[in-house]
């Protein structure tokens, strides 16, 4: 089964095939991202038009070269996916009207695929891990720990309450000076800082998996204040004492996350913790992880790094999962801005729009 991925959620345009054999071993045939930081960068920031815009310039040449690297042509597709949701509308549009129109050109079945859910299953991907697992998903719109029972069954055990974790990386790094998109510089120059400066943990120790990461950024302003005008040295021991923080904190929620996991799943059941989304790039992250997870007994899985970050191979691989299992959409389907995993979870007390 060969599945074309597209994915226009945000600002990468990419493009990708993926196969599964019928003995369930899976393959990345191509993955074309291509990313538009260059026209975003003086903004500080992804500017919703310019993003949609540059979808609709980059997608056909990156779905081309998707093709071209896996050596197919159209005829040797089973399947197109395109994101549909959540993200960024424009961009959805963009996307979701290209994998309908190639549909409907070649006559093949059509999947919208959720963004999240495509993050959610690359492990199955990667390591070819069975249900259940628990989730840690980081990126630069969500923070969420969910059990995720199968393909399209998700239960959120907790979620934000103000900015998801990515939005805390690129905040801090944007206050700092830094470049957009912000995680990566915070890593990079957090290795020759000292995480010395004094910065709150919210939320240690509460019973519910919730995460609160709006006040670690305003600790880091007024950290960085009292510090002004700062030199290279403070500005690396900020972006140390805060990935600290960070990584502290994502311990602290995950193993309450674990805790909820095996009273709902029993003791017995797989002791598996995927850790995905863009910020499960940092590698101080997936230290702090893989020590959890070693004293809890569970396997950490996370993607490699270019599967973190947002691809085509993800949105094949979440499409072929659903299309294998005779799950289609036809020509209604439509870009949604919005579109939870788990739409029934209860929301989390004083959480804003983002949980
Ligand atoms: O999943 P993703 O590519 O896009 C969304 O769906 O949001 O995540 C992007 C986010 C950005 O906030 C970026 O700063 C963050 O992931 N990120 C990182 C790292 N690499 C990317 N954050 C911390 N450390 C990194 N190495
Ligand atoms: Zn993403």
């Amino acid at each position: 089964m060969t599945v074309l991925g597209i994915e226009t959620s945000c600002d990468e345009t990419a493009a990708a095939v993926v196969r599964r054999e019928s003995d369930g071993s899976a393959a990345i045939l191509s993955n074309v991202v291509r990313d538009q930081l260059d026209l975003h960068r003086r903004y500080g920031g992804v500017v919703p038009e310019i993003a949609a815009r540059a979808h609709v310039e980059l997608l056909d040449a990156a779905i081309a070269q998707a093709l071209d690297d896996a050596g197919l042509t159209f005829e040797e597709i089973d399947a197109v996916a395109a994101t549909a949701g959540p993200g960024l509308i424009g961009g959805l549009i963009v996307g979701v009207v290209t994998g309908k129109a190639i549909a409907l050109a070649r006559g093949l079945p059509f999947v919208a695929v959720n963004h999240l859910e495509a993050h959610a299953l690359t492990a199955r991907l990667t390591d070819g891990i069975g249900f259940p697992y628990l989730l840690l998903l980081v990126s630069g719109g969500h923070t969420q720990l969910l059990a995720v029972e199968g393909v399209g069954r998700y239960r959120r055990l907790g979620t934000t309450l103000d900015d998801a974790l990515g939005e805390a990386f690129d905040k801090t790094a944007k206050l700092l000076g830094l470049p957009y998109p912000g995680g990566p510089e915070v890593e990079k120059l957090a290795k020759d800082g000292d995480a010395s400066i004094p910065l709150p943990r919210p939320m240690l120790g509460r019973a519910e998996p919730h995460f609160s990461l709006a006040g670690l950024k305003t600790a880091v302003r007024q950290a960085a204040q009292q510090r002004a005008p700062l030199s290279d040295q403070v500005v690396a021991d900020l972006c140390a004492s805060f990935q600290e923080a960070v990584a502290e904190i994502m311990v602290d929620r995950t193993g309450r996350g674990m805790a909820l996991y095996l009273d709902q799943f029993g003791e017995d059941a797989p002791r598996q913790l995927v850790v995905a989304g863009g910020v499960a790039a940092n590698q101080r992250l997936r230290e702090a992880l893989d020590r959890l997870c070693h004293a809890q007994g569970f396997t950490l899985h996370a993607p490699p790094l270019a599967l973190c970050s947002d691809n085509g191979a993800m949105i094949a691989w979440a499409g072929l999962e659903h299309f294998a299992r005779g799950e289609r959409d036809d020509m209604t389907a439509e870009a949604r801005a919005r579109w939870p995993l788990d739409p029934d979870a209860p929301p989390a007390i004083g959480a804003g729009v983002k949980a």
